[in-house]
């Protein structure tokens, strides 16, 4: 049964109807425009992870390669200067007259620096591509310190100043690598003496509590300000540029003593201020590194 009135009622829900067709069909439209767009924009990201991972690599790569190029040159440059420093060591033993052994003490005391400049290029380019080995023993802290030092005196007399040892007896048998040991506590020893004139060189070794012992090398010398001290670390930053170069430094001795106290499982802190001196802290494990530290 239809009258007048049910044809309009069915005209409005047709209409509704449209409209909520349209409405649905819009909102449809808007999500899949929405959907998208994400999904571009994942797909952006995606590309990007893949290429950051790409970059990641590559810079990985280089710097593997460039750790390598240092070793190789380094150690192909030892060679050839070891023969230097040997033959000039031979002329001014053999030659007669005063010039000739004079120069030639001259080449061999210029051939040792640069064998020591090359050594440390080499133990740090080892050190940062990791193949700076470790040779773990038990090890008697004090006959370290005093090897260490007696090696050091004549560099201490040059500069007019004398060296002294405070150590704790009972620092035997810990476990570490006597020759990087012994590499941590010249470069400390060296660098004390570098810049301390008529002064005092102290080392000092102690336990600290039952699992660390601490080794401290002390000097009296000219000290470092803030900015030379927040830069002490960076390799090939000497922080004088001047007494650099009196000195033939490269600044690379404290990033590699730093590289070798993390090695043994170790912290290093430097105390200096301007005129009064320089306090090294090395802490130390006593039973050595743990297998990731020495890695
Ligand atoms: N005990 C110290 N007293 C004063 N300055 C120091 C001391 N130790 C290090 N420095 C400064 O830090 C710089 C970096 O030291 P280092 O890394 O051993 O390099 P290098 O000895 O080859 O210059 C040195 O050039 C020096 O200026
Ligand atoms: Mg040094």
């Amino acid at each position: 049964m239809t009258s007048v009135g049910g044809g309009e009622d069915i005209e409005l829900l047709r209409r509704i109807l449209a409209r909520e067709r349209a409405a649905r069909e819009q909102a449809e439209a808007l999500l899949e425009s929405k959907s998208r767009d994400l999904f571009a924009t994942l797909n952006q990201l995606q590309s990007a992870v893949i290429d950051l991972e790409a970059a990641r690599r590559r810079a990985e790569h280089h710097s593997a390669a460039k750790g390598l190029f240092l070793a190789d040159l380094s150690h192909e440059l030892r060679t050839p200067l070891n023969a230097i420093i040997g033959y000039a060591e031979m002329i001014a033993e053999d030659s007669h007259g005063d010039q000739v052994p004079k120069d030639a003490r001259r080449i061999v005391v210029a051939g040792h620096g640069l064998l020591a400049l090359i050594n440390n290029v080499l133990d740090y380019s080892k050190a940062e591509s990791g193949k700076l080995e470790l040779s773990l023993q038990p090890v008697e802290v004090p006959a370290v310190i005093e090897e260490s030092i007696a090696i050091a005196v004549p560099m201490v007399r040059e500069r007019r100043s004398k060296t002294r040892a405070e150590v704790e007896p009972g620092l035997t048998a810990v476990i570490s690598d006597p020759v990087r040991l012994r590499q941590v506590l010249l470069n400390l020893l060296s660098n004390s003496a570098k810049y301390t004139v008529d002064g005092l060189i102290t080392v000092k070794a102690s336990r600290l509590g039952s699992l660390d012992y601490r080794i401290q090398v002390v000097d009296t010398g000219r000290g470092m300000d803030r900015s030379q001290l927040d830069r002490l670390f960076e390799p090939f930053q000497p922080v004088c540029r001047e007494e650099g170069m009196r000195f033939a430094s490269t600044g690379l001795g404290m990033s590699i003593t730093r590289r070798i106290v993390l090695m043994l499982g170790g912290k290093i802190d430097v105390q200096s201020a301007v005129g009064q001196g320089t306090t090294v802290t090395v802490d130390l494990p006593v039973a050595g590194p743990s297998h990731e530290e020495a890695s």
